[in-house]
Order: C-alpha cells, then structure tokens, then sequence
C-alpha cells in the first residue's frame, strides 16, 4: 500500500501505520542479514519497542475508532489476537540474550507474525476503512500526539 493513494483526510492516521509496517519489515532484513550477536540484539531490541509502541497505539486509539465503523468487527477481533501473539513473543524475546538457544528463531518467528498480520491489515483492514470514507483527521492528530509520547517514554 502507497501513503499516495490514501485520502487526504486519512493519510495522517494511516501514514504513520504504514510508516511503522516499512520500518519493521527494515528491521527484520538488517537482522536475516547481521553477522553478530551484539548486531543482532541491537536490532532485536529495536523493533521489539517500535513493535509494542505501534500494536499499543493500533489498540489504544485506532482499532476502538473503527469499532464504530460497520463491517470491520471480524477483522478487528483477528487483529486483537494477533497482537497478543506477536506481544508474547516479544516478551519472551526481551527476556533473552542473542546467542541464547532459540533467540534467532524467535525474532525470526515474530519477523513471520508480523508479516502476516501487516499483509492482513494493508490488504483488507486499511482499503476497506478507505472505501468506507471514514474522516481520521481528528483521530490522526490524536495519534500523532500519543505516538511522540510512546517513542518519548520508549527511549527514556
Ligand atoms: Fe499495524
Ligand atoms: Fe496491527
């Protein structure tokens, strides 16, 4: 999905999903490809925290502001237990050290989840709610203001 093609009224609020979906996926790359273990936990490390400020600002604010919108309430329920899914794993994930048995295949695995789920939401969620013209202004500059301060406490 390109942030072109979303109506003016909505670009905010999902142009910064999109933004966080790219910036995950860049994540998963640089760690297929890194050769150390300090690189690795590095990058593990950062997407673990963009993952969990992006899925708290999806839960928090977007997904209940489509809770309004008819015709999204499947989807919306997968989307929750995807989350929780891609959460644990990320808890487990923190609670390691790279070189630990299992780490490399537990990012891998989330890399996996999270593909999946970006897919699901680019492909269905996000051209539905465009095709139903809901107006995301006022919730895009919520979103904007609470996602400064997840990546502001992330980073403290
Ligand atoms: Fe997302
Ligand atoms: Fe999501």
């Amino acid at each position: 999905m390109n942030k072109s093609t979303i109506p003016a009224d909505q670009r905010l609020a999902i142009g910064m999903l999109l933004d966080d979906h790219r910036s995950a996926k860049k994540h998963f790359k640089a760690f297929e490809q890194a050769s150390s273990d300090d690189e690795k936990g590095q990058i593990a490390r950062e997407v673990c925290m963009e993952l969990t400020a992006h899925t708290q600002l999806e839960e928090e604010l977007f997904y209940p502001f489509l809770r309004d919108v008819p015709g999204l309430e499947d989807m919306l329920d997968e989307a929750v237990v995807e989350h929780a899914s891609a959460k644990d794993l990320i808890a487990q994930i923190q609670a390691m050290q790279p070189g630990d048995d299992l780490f490399d295949a537990k990012v891998t695995v989330l890399g996996e989840y999270i593909n999946h789920h970006v897919g699901e939401e680019e492909g269905e969620l996000f051209p539905k709610v465009i095709a139903k013209k809901v107006d995301m202004r006022e919730l895009g500059e919520r979103m904007k203001a609470r996602k400064e301060e997840l990546m502001a406490v992330a980073t403290a």
